[in-house]
């Protein structure tokens, strides 16, 4: 393939991919912004294996690494539950960033471009921040890989110092960079190289592992966005122009997504960053039964006692959470929508920007179910309803609808914008336990007068009431 056939082939993906962003941003057109992305990765697939810049020998060895890398990517598709997804995008996340590090060193180890003068400095340059953007990004996503699946713990670390530690890292890292820049040969600038990527990967361990449970959203689209710098950067080094331009679409809207995220979190983002937001209390995890101090007494109701509540209600809100995700309910939730609508009940669903483990999670589950997508509101949309609503049905959400976050300034998630269950004539919470929810923090709701607890896995529970709204 010629240079300009693989610059038009080049274009076209890009043009692809800024489609695809276009059509991700709406469930309806979501499936044709996936199509965009696939044709437009396969495009730049192909166009960049059959270039100009591969050479036929090396063709054998880029199918090989496909055929493993493929491998591996079909296989954790399959196998990965929809609850694990977050994880698979933060480790995901990391491959990026290594990936940006180990081209760093291979580029930098390449003499074969006998690069001189300016030229050589920006090549250097390039390298540089490429590796930097690639090692905070990997050993990040690690980090955050191991807080979202439980293996780290949710509690902030707060080292002494540590504002002061990260500003000494930065002023080493921008020194080192003047000695590598200055080195006369490879040799001389792989010391300086090596120290800076290693106090890169300390950086990104101490910086994921500074945020507070509730502040993780913020830090998976945050990885999100220097994933797709790194991914830039690479561009930069490799000279490949699709790179650059696919980066920073990933750059950018990851950080426009940051950007959201601590504007549904009620954060400042420079403060999520530094760390120690979600301080408070420990993250427990689900299941744990003493998880929950008690504050008062919590209500139980049983299905059959729910499937009255709704039959008599005129307007029903559903809010989804990670509990939903965990026992697949969401098909059940479905069949009751459809009974409920088809007795004339009004029912909605009322959607946190941070409910699930990552961004949508919701919204994906609800319209794999087939849930119609005009019934589906954002929090701001729906919020001001509760007062009007006959039955919430909180069904495996916990943070999300906790009152601590208006009530108790020293909560932390003080602040946080919740949906305001408490404000419907009834709500009922389902869930296995008392135990608190992904930030660890007590929920006051579930001692409400109006509020009453559904114990069980949400999937049975639903199944149950479904049952009795059919008998
Ligand atoms: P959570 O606050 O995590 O609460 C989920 C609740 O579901 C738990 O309290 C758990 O209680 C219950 N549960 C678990 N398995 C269940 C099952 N099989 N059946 C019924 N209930 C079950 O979830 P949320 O309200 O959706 O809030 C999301 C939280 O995750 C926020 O703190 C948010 O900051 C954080 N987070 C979000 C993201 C993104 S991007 N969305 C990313 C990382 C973290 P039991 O154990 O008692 O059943």
């Amino acid at each position: 393939m010629s240079q300009s056939l693989a610059t038009v082939a080049y274009l076209g993906a890009a043009i692809l991919f800024i489609l695809s962003l276009g059509g991700l941003s709406n469930p309806e057109t979501s499936r044709r912004g996936n199509l965009f992305g696939i044709i437009g990765m396969a495009l730049a697939v192909l166009a960049t294996v059959f270039g100009p810049r591969v050479s036929s020998s090396g063709i054998a060895w880029i199918v090989i690494a496909l055929v493993i890398g493929g491998g591996v990517g079909l296989y954790a598709a399959k196998v990965v539950k929809m609850t694990q997804m977050p994880e698979l995008v933060a480790l995901m996340h990391s491959l990026v960033g290594l990936a940006a590090c180990l081209v760093g060193f291979a580029s930098y180890v390449d003499t074969s471009t006998p690069y001189q003068g300016a030229e050589k400095v920006i090549h250097e340059v390039e390298i540089y921040i490429g590796i930097l953007i690639g090692a905070v990004t990997f050993s990040g996503s690690l980090i955050a890989f191991g807080k979202l699946n439980g293996k780290i713990g949710g509690k902030p670390l707060l080292l002494p110092a540590r504002h002061w530690l990260n500003l000494a890292a930065l002023l080493i890292v921008v020194w080192l960079g003047r000695v590598f820049i200055h080195a006369d040969s490879v040799g001389g600038g792989m010391l300086p190289l090596l120290v800076m990527t290693a106090i890169a990967l300390l950086f990104g361990v101490h910086m994921v592992m500074a945020i507070g449970g509730a502040d993780m959203p913020v830090v998976v689209s945050m990885l999100n966005s220097y994933s797709g710098w790194a991914a830039a950067a690479t561009g930069f080094m490799l000279s490949n122009d699709l790179l650059i331009v696919t980066g920073a679409l990933v750059g950018s809207s990851g950080a426009i997504l940051s950007y959201i995220m601590c504007q549904a979190m009620n954060r400042n983002f420079i403060s999520v960053i530094a760390g120690g937001f979600g301080s408070g209390a420990p993250a427990k995890k689900s299941g744990d039964a003493a998880a929950a101090e008690p504050q008062g007494e919590a209500m139980p109701i049983t299905a059959a006692e729910t499937a009255e509540l709704l039959r008599d209600a005129k307007n029903v809100v559903i809010v989804p959470g990670y509990g939903m995700a965990v026992a697949q309910a969401q098909h059940t939730v479905n069949e009751i929508t459809r009974t409920l609508r088809d007795k004339g009940v009004n029912v909605r669903f009322a959607i946190h920007p941070v409910a699930g483990r990552m961004p949508g999670h919701m919204n994906v589950l609800l319209a794999e179910a087939k849930v119609p997508y005009d019934i589906v509101m954002e929090m701001d949309e729906i919020n001001e309803d509760f007062p009007d609503t006959d039955v919430a049905m909180v069904i495996g959400a916990n943070d999300i609808v906790n009152p601590a976050a208006q009530d108790d300034p020293a909560s932390p998630i003080a602040g946080m914008p919740v949906l305001e269950v408490w404000k419907a004539r009834h709500s009922i919470v389902m869930k296995r336990s008392m135990a608190s929810g992904y930030a660890g923090v007590d929920n006051p709701l579930f001692y409400k007068d109006n509020n009453r607890m559904l114990f069980g896995d949400a999937k049975k529970m639903l199944d149950e009431v479904l049952g009795a709204l059919k008998a």
